[in-house]
């Protein structure tokens, strides 16, 4: 039933989302790389053509206002509020045209209830929607794994996030490996789908998040800031997604454990 509830707006996001996919695959348009903030902050004129042509799309088809890294902004979270990052993984997109991501979520007062991910080098269009489940390409993706803890697991981090908390470097080591994709929304999806066990990021966005987000809760993860408090994705701020027991044993090794 809930899954009728949001069918056809599904299938408009999901069907925006895979046109905006050939747009990055097929640009007809040169990239023109500016730097933002720093000079591994990139945007690319594809970043703001798929983010212009997905709001356009979806104001046309349910009003509701947008929010997206590159630009529209809201006034408030209030109701129904679509975000957009029009490409997830903008260094991968100019280097290596692999492992970046177009995510698209609905919130409802600052809750997730619909999600889009999209892989686009990789063809896979991950969808979730509030109770209704996630899945992969139409397949169920499973629920994860509740009681496998970290050391039997493959974790998601990156280097600033060692420095930032030297006790993960002796997580890391005790886990199966890790590795890190360069997109956040990716990463949470690989949570997700079962193939890592968890994801640790100090510094996302709510256009990063927010449709994963629902991806991995749909999965039975667990998703919060990474000392353990509430996920709200509205806010700029850190994010843990794991598997259940993978994230009570990061909690407690990263955060809870006496020195
Ligand atoms: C970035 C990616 C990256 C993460 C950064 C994000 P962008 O998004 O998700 O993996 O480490 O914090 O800003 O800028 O490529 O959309
Ligand atoms: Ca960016
Ligand atoms: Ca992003
Ligand atoms: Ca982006």
């Amino acid at each position: 039933m809930e899954n009728d509830k949001w069918q056809k707006l599904l299938d408009c996001a999901v069907s925006t989302v895979k046109q905006a996919a050939e747009m990055a695959l097929e640009p007809g348009i040169e990239l023109n790389i500016e730097t933002k903030s720093n000079r591994n902050d990139l945007v690319t004129d594809v970043d703001k053509a798929i983010e212009q042509f997905i709001a356009d799309q979806m104001t046309a088809a349910t009003g509701y206002p947008v929010l997206g890294e590159e630009g529209h902004e809201v006034d408030s979270f209030e109701g129904r509020v679509w975000l957009v990052d029009p490409i997830d993984g903008t260094m991968n997109y100019i280097e290596t045209r692999r492992d970046y991501a177009i995510s698209l979520a609905l919130c409802e007062n600052g809750v997730p209830v619909l999600a889009v991910v999209q892989d686009v080098a990789a063809g896979k269009t991950y969808t979730a929607t509030l109770g209704g489940g996630a899945f992969c390409n139409g397949t169920p993706l499973e629920k994860v794994d509740p009681d496998v803890d970290f050391q039997q697991v493959v974790l998601l981090t990156d280097l600033k996030e060692i420095r930032a908390l030297p006790r993960l470097a002796q997580v890391l080591a005790e886990s199966r490996g890790h590795r890190r994709y360069g997109s956040a929304a990716l990463e949470m999806v690989e949570v997700a789908a079962g193939r890592a066990g968890g994801f640790v990021h100090l510094w996302v966005s709510p256009w990063d998040i927010a449709a994963a987000t629902l991806i991995c809760t749909e999965t039975g993860c667990l998703v919060s800031r990474f000392d353990g408090s509430n996920m709200d994705v509205r806010q700029k701020g850190s994010v843990m997604a794991a598997w259940p027991k993978v994230h009570s044993g990061l909690l407690y090794r990263l955060v809870q454990a006496p020195n």
